[in-house]
């Protein structure tokens, strides 16, 4: 018996040297060590060894169990590797030296109307700023009026760093700092990339675009913001929009807004895109708060200013007609191809 044992892992070895590939692993596996593999059949019928050989033939089939699992897995591994070898060696090879078909990529969309803001905002005197996407928790929250245990910041769960900072919710995060960076009198707006951790639905992302902007000087007053917001709105939707204020509430301006356009689509008369309200909620904005003003060391006794947060990536949506928040980060080309528009 003893013998066979030793007769049969030779044969089984040679057969592990001659694998040439997985499946030929894989076979050489299941006849050995399946469940009717040759050397489980040893192990099941131990039973009717003679029982003073009993003891080392069971010793000797686990041993040689145990060295063929690892000699095939050993083999496993060598084909992977040999695999990898070959995919580098055959890979495709990139001439990096073709020229680009300037026919093939497009703008995004949201690329597309942020830049038509900035345009338009640059026209006005505004300078245009970075935001960061990764704040801290300061400028995120406490230095627009946040602090610590404010309900406020419920509406505004998002991912948290292992070091204490955000991912930034809203580009009101950059205010603080421009503020300091300039001082007033200041004209400036920041686009940028926010994060929440939402459900996602057609119209919640965790990943989306706003644009802020801010305006403090001498005797800034609402009809500064109306003024502003009217004109931009208009050459946005290239015909003259009507704007209307309704009271919302932000930590950060006193008093707050929401601004809402009459539906520039239907003129006010009813249609998919306002819903049939008329009206299209757009842009929330406010009369900066004299505590946020000092903050960012301005003095609210000699300097007003007000300050909005343009949704970019709803406006790109009312703009070229998307229906569903989630295709603008979908990284699908089906959808971005549809929506290809310069
Ligand atoms: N940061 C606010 C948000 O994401 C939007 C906002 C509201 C910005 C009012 C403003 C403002 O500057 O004045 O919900």
């Amino acid at each position: 018996m003893e013998e066979n044992i030793e007769k049969l892992g030779q044969k089984i070895k040679e057969k592990i040297d001659a694998i040439k590939s997985m499946a030929d692993a894989e076979s050489v596996r299941v006849e050995a060590l399946g469940k009717k593999g040759e050397v489980i059949e040893i192990l099941k019928n131990l039973k009717n060894v003679e029982e003073s050989k009993r003891k080392e033939v069971g010793d000797k089939a686990n041993k040689l169990r145990v060295e063929i699992e690892e000699l095939i897995e050993k083999k496993k591994e060598e084909l992977k590797e040999l695999e990898y070898e070959a995919k580098i060696k055959n890979a495709e090879k990139i001439d990096l030296t073709v020229p680009v078909d300037d026919k093939v990529g497009s703008l995004h969309p949201i690329t597309i109307v942020s830049r038509e803001l900035e345009d338009i905002f640059t026209g006005m005197g505004f300078t245009v700023e970075d935001g960061n996407e990764v704040e801290t928790e300061y400028n995120n929250f406490e230095a627009v009026n946040v602090p610590k245990y404010h309900p406020a910041r419920d509406m505004q769960d998002t991912f948290w760093l292992e070091n204490g900072e955000v991912l930034k919710t809203q580009t009101s995060a950059a205010q603080n700092k421009i503020m300091k960076k300039y001082g007033a009198p200041l004209k400036a707006i920041f686009p940028g990339r926010c994060f929440r951790n939402e459900a996602l639905d057609a119209s919640h992302e965790n990943t989306f675009f706003q644009m802020e902007g801010m305006m403090i000087d001498k005797n800034v007053s609402i009809s500064n913001l109306i003024y502003f917001m009217k004109t931009l709105l208009s050459e946005v939707f290239k015909k003259e929009v009507e704007v209307r204020l309704r009271p919302g509430f932000f930590p950060f301006v006193e008093p707050g807004f929401e601004l809402d356009i009459k539906c520039p689509y239907c003129g006010g008369v009813g249609c998919k895109v306002c819903k049939y309200g008329s009206w299209i909620e757009l842009c929330p904005c406010g009369m900066i708060h004299p505590r946020v003003l000092e903050m960012g060391g301005i003095d609210p006794e000699e300097y007003s200013g007000f300050a909005f947060g343009l949704g970019l990536s709803r406006l790109a949506m009312m703009k070229y007609n998307i229906n569903d928040l989630r295709a603008l980060n979908s990284c699908d080309l089906r959808v971005l191809k549809q929506m290809k528009i310069k």
